[in-house]
C-alpha cells in the first residue's frame, strides 16, 4: 500500500507519510488518546488525551509534524477543496481548525463544534474567515504575518517587470514562431528605473516592495489609512499622498491593502481613469480589490499600458476577456509560493494552533479580544 499522500507537483520534501485508508481524511492516532505520550510528570501506562483538530488541506510536513505531534490530528490528504458540507462535517468535534485562504471559514462551520477554540489560517490575510463571529464564539484566530513579505514582494517585483517589459507577451510571441529577427520597435515596453511607483498599503509587503524601488532609483509615493512614522518614510524614501494624486501620479501602482469592506473595488473605473495611458497597475493583495470588469474595460481600451495580476475577483475564475488580453500579465495567486516560504508559513500556523490549544497566547493572534 502506498503509505505517502503527496499534493500534486510539490516540492518532495513536503511527502506526508501518514497512512491512507482509502478515504478523505487521516487519522494519525486513536481518537483521543496520544499514540506517542510525551512529559516527564506522567505516570507509566497513562493515556493523554489530545486535542481533535482537522486540517483542511495538506501542508508542507514540517509543519505537519508539530500537529500532529501534539494532537489527534484528522488530515483532508486529498489536498482538495472541501464543500461547505463536508468542512461543516469535518469540523464536527473538533477543538482546533488549520484552514487555508481557499477555505470559507463562515459562521456555520464555526458554530459545527461547539468546542471548537482556534482557526489557524495558512495565510497573512484572513478575509476568508468570519472574524467577527468568532470573537462571538470566544473562538481564537490566528495568521501567518511576517515570514512571507520578501517572497511577496519579490512576487510582485516580477509582475511589475514582467508587464513592463512585456516579458510574457514576448514569450508567447517567441514559442509561436512570430520572430523572425530584430526590428527596432519589437516589444518595446515602458522603462521602470527613475519612474514613480504608487504603493498602496505601505505595510509590511508595501515596504518591501518599496525597498526594492530604490535599487531601481524611483520616485516612491505610497498611501495609507494610516500615515507611516516619519522615520520609516525617511528610510525608504516613500512620499505620503492622498489616493487621487497616487493614482494619477504613478507609473506603477501596486496594490497591498487587506481585503475590507472599506477596500472592496479599491480601484475601480474611477481609479483606473486617473491613470496614466502608459501606467500599470499591480495586484498581488486580494482578488476582490479590483473591479476586475472595469479593469478588463481599460486594458482592451488601452487606457492604461498594463496589467499583472496574482489574486482574481471571483478565483480561481477569471473575469469574461481577462485571458484574451495580451496587455495583462497573470499568475494562479503564488506571490508567496517559495519553497522557504510555504514551508516557514506552515510552521507558524501550526504553532499558532497548538499554542492556542495548549491554553497559550498563539503568537500571531488577530481577535486578541477573545482573551479578555
Ligand atoms: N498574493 C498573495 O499571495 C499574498 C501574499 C501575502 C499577502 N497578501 C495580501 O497582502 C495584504 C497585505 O499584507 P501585509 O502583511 O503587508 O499587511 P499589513 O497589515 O502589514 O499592511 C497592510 C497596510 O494596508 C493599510 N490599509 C488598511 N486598510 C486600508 C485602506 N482602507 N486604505 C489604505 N490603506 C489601508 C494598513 O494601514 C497597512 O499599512 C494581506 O492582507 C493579504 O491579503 C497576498
Amino acid at each position: 500500500m502506498d503509505r505517502t499522500c503527496k499534493p500534486p507537483g510539490a516540492n518532495p520534501t513536503w511527502v506526508c507519510e501518514v497512512p491512507l485508508d482509502g478515504t478523505l481524511a487521516v487519522r494519525t492516532s486513536p481518537p483521543g488518546r496520544s499514540a506517542f505520550p510525551s512529559g516527564d510528570d506522567r505516570r507509566e501506562g497513562e493515556t493523554i488525551m489530545k486535542p481533535r483538530v482537522f486540517v483542511s488541506r495538506m501542508i508542507p510536513q514540517e509543519g505537519l509534524d508539530i500537529v500532529l505531534a501534539a494532537c489527534d490530528a484528522e488530515v483532508n490528504a486529498d489536498d482538495r477543496h472541501l464543500s461547505q458540507a463536508e468542512l461543516i462535517d469535518k469540523v464536527k468535534g473538533k477543538e482546533g481548525l488549520l484552514c487555508l485562504l481557499t477555505d470559507d471559514i463562515n459562521d456555520a462551520i464555526l458554530g459545527a463544534s461547539p468546542q471548537l477554540k482556534v482557526v489557524a489560517n495558512v495565510a497573512v490575510g484572513y478575509d476568508n474567515i468570519d472574524v467577527q463571529a468568532a470573537t462571538r464564539g470566544k473562538i481564537i484566530v490566528t495568521n501567518t504575518p511576517g515570514v512571507l513579505d520578501d517572497t511577496t514582494a519579490d512576487f510582485t517585483w516580477c509582475l511589475l517587470v514582467a508587464s513592463a517589459r512585456r516579458l510574457v507577451e514576448a514569450d508567447r510571441y517567441l514559442r509561436a514562431g512570430k520572430y523572425t529577427g530584430w526590428g527596432i520597435m519589437l516589444l518595446c515596453g515602458e522603462d521602470i528605473f527613475g519612474k514613480t511607483i504608487g504603493i498602496c498599503g505601505l505595510g509590511r509587503i508595501g515596504r518591501g516592495v518599496a525597498k526594492r524601488a530604490r535599487g531601481f532609483e524611483m520616485r516612491i509615493l505610497y498611501t495609507d489609512a494610516v500615515r507611516a512614522p516619519t522615520e520609516v518614510e525617511r528610510e525608504l524614501g516613500a512620499q505620503f499622498v492622498d489616493k487621487e494624486t497616487l493614482f494619477r501620479e504613478a507609473d506603477f501602482v501596486t496594490l497591498h491593502i487587506p481585503l475590507l469592506p472599506q477596500t472592496h473595488r479599491y480601484v475601480s473605473t474611477k481609479e483606473l481613469m486617473l491613470m496614466k495611458k502608459t501606467a500599470h497597475l499591480v495586484n498581488a493583495s486580494r482578488g476582490p480589490v479590483v473591479d476586475e470588469t472595469a479593469l478588463v474595460q481599460a486594458l482592451r481600451e488601452r487606457r492604461i499600458a498594463g496589467a499583472g495580476l496574482d489574486v482574481y475577483e471571483h478565483e480561481p475564475d477569471m473575469a469574461s476577456g481577462l485571458v484574451e488580453l495580451d496587455n495583462v500579465t497573470l499568475a494562479p495567486h503564488i506571490a508567496s509560493a517559495s519553497v522557504d516560504t510555504r514551508m516557514k508559513m506552515a510552521v507558524m500556523a501550526a504553532t499558532n494552533l497548538v499554542e492556542a490549544l495548549q491554553g497559550r497566547r498563539p503568537p500571531n493572534i488577530v481577535n486578541p479580544d477573545v482573551l479578555s
